[in-house]
């Protein structure tokens, strides 16, 4: 058997771990498929005495001086499962500038200065893989970046963040508010003691940069995507949406299209949206993730799986690893990053959307005429307009509820018409304001 390929693996947290077993409990099948057994060569933490169960390892393997283990000659391959901009972003420049391979499931550092870590790997002819970086065990980076190659892609939309899923799946089902429904994702352990880049959209922003980046050959960072977290979902809105025959989602968005020039652009966002129940990313449930991709000539494909977890994370990791030791063997490197198109990212109020509005009104004669001309002076068209009885005790005799669903429009011109409905003196308050998406 040729000699070992050798992995200085960075963090043995949550996916570390699961890692450092799934190397232990598959390694003759990993020897087999690679041509040459994965030796771990040292595993770089924060707490050398950290109590680390029975994981399968010699403690002797432990330190915590990561940039020495990576620096060292039998280092052939870099796992990094540490998370977070710096010291990872030092690491992984200095172990790809020396030609070293990279795996990492970092979406954070990837979304934050990608580039980075791919001129670096261009720099010193190794590889950079992140499959895990984006939906956890579901293959899709692979299958964006070689798979639908020879395509042009035009959309991908996702639900790629598996806390806020479980939050908004358990909104709907049970008619719970936001906060209630958190304390459950966090007693249950999806949520985390922070649960702040989840439930503020960063986490599903990152990985949204990352998926535009692969889908469009185009650099995208996180500070380009347009970002909303789920923290003003209201049990009513649910309710409002249910009524519609829809669900809320939180959804990144990367679409292809033109600019206000007529130039070919991508506009990438992430926000809570209303899909009806029949979309296909309507039944992802419980802290499950899907991505939906269209392409001109595959036309829809459907990604589906679990999208954390430490085992499910390793097992996207332990892929990556197979494949650049494989390349390492035979002396390639995988294609490096494209990013040829270079298209511009055209800011949220150019995406084309669609509003559901509701609107507590006064019950009188001519309102719904003022109400049809503030969208009118805004050139958005209004798809459909039921109206209700003024609901609850917020409702006072004499009101109505308007509930408006528009056609597509700019989204500065839907929320310009907002910011007008608003100043009306016949409606009484803007009760929910959401973005539909999949069509209804
Ligand atoms: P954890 O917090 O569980 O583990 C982090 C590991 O990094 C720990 O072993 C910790 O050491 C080590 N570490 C932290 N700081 C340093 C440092 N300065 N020097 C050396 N080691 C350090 O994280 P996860 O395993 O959950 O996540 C790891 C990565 O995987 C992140 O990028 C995350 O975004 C990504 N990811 C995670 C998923 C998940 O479900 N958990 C899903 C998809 C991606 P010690 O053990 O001593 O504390
Ligand atoms: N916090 C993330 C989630 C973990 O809830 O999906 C996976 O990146």
């Amino acid at each position: 058997m040729t000699s070992p390929v050798r992995l200085a693996l960075l963090g043995c947290g949550t996916v570390g771990a699961e890692v450092v077993r799934l190397l232990h409990e598959q390694s003759a099948d990993l020897a087999a498929r690679v041509g040459a057994p994965l030796e771990i060569a040292g595993i770089a933490v924060r707490r050398i005495g950290r109590d680390r169960g029975d994981l399968p390892v010699d403690p002797a393997l432990f330190t915590t001086d990561a940039l020495g283990l990576i620096k060292r000659d039998d280092v052939d391959v870099v796992v990094e499962v540490v998370g977070g901009i710096e010291p990872a972003r030092g690491w992984l420049v200095e172990a790809l500038r020396a030609g070293k391979s990279v795996v990492t499931a970092n979406k954070a550092l990837l979304a934050e200065d990608g580039g980075a870590l791919h001129d670096a790997a261009a720099e010193g002819g190794g590889d950079l893989y992140y499959e895990a970086s984006v939906a956890g065990a579901i293959p899709l980076l692979r299958p964006l970046r070689e798979s639908l190659h020879g395509d042009r892609i035009t959309r991908v939309t996702g639900i790629v963040n598996g806390t806020t899923n479980f939050i908004l799946s358990a909104m709907h089902a049970t008619g719970a508010g936001f906060a209630e429904a958190l304390e459950e994702a966090t007693e249950l352990g999806y949520a985390e003691a922070d649960p702040t880049a989840d439930v503020e959209g960063f986490d599903a922003a990152a990985k949204a940069a990352i998926l535009a980046s692969l889908a469009f050959h185009t650099r995208v960072a996180a500070a380009d995507v347009h970002r909303e977290g789920i923290t003003e979902v209201t049990a009513a809105d649910v309710a409002s949406a249910k009524a519609m025959g829809c669900t809320i989602k939180l959804l990144c968005i990367a679409a292809r299209g033109a600019d206000g020039q007529g130039r070919e652009a991508v506009s990438v966002r992430v926000h809570p949206a209303m899909i009806p129940v029949t979309h296909p990313l309507a039944s992802v449930g419980d802290a499950f993730n899907a991505v939906f991709v269209e392409a001109e000539a595959a036309g829809q494909l459907m990604f589906y799986g679990r999208g954390a977890g430490g085992a499910p994370t390793a097992s996207a990791v332990l892929g990556d690893v197979v494949a650049v030791a494989r390349n390492r063997l035979a002396g390639v490197r995988a294609a490096s990053e494209s990013a040829y198109a270079d298209l511009p990212v055209r800011p949220m109020g150019e995406a084309l959307t669609r509003y559901h509005i509701s609107l507590d009104v006064a019950d009188r004669p001519g309102v719904l005429e003022a109400v049809a001309g503030v969208f009118a002076r805004h050139d958005v068209s209004i798809a459909t307009v039921r109206q209700g009885p003024a609901a609850g005790a917020a409702g006072a005799a004499g009101d109505a509820v308007l509930v408006i669903v528009t056609h597509v429009a700019p989204d500065a011109a839907l929320a310009a018409t907002v910011q007008q409905l608003r100043g009306l003196d016949i409606v009484r308050s803007v009760a929910s304001v959401l973005r539909v998406e999949g069509g209804l």
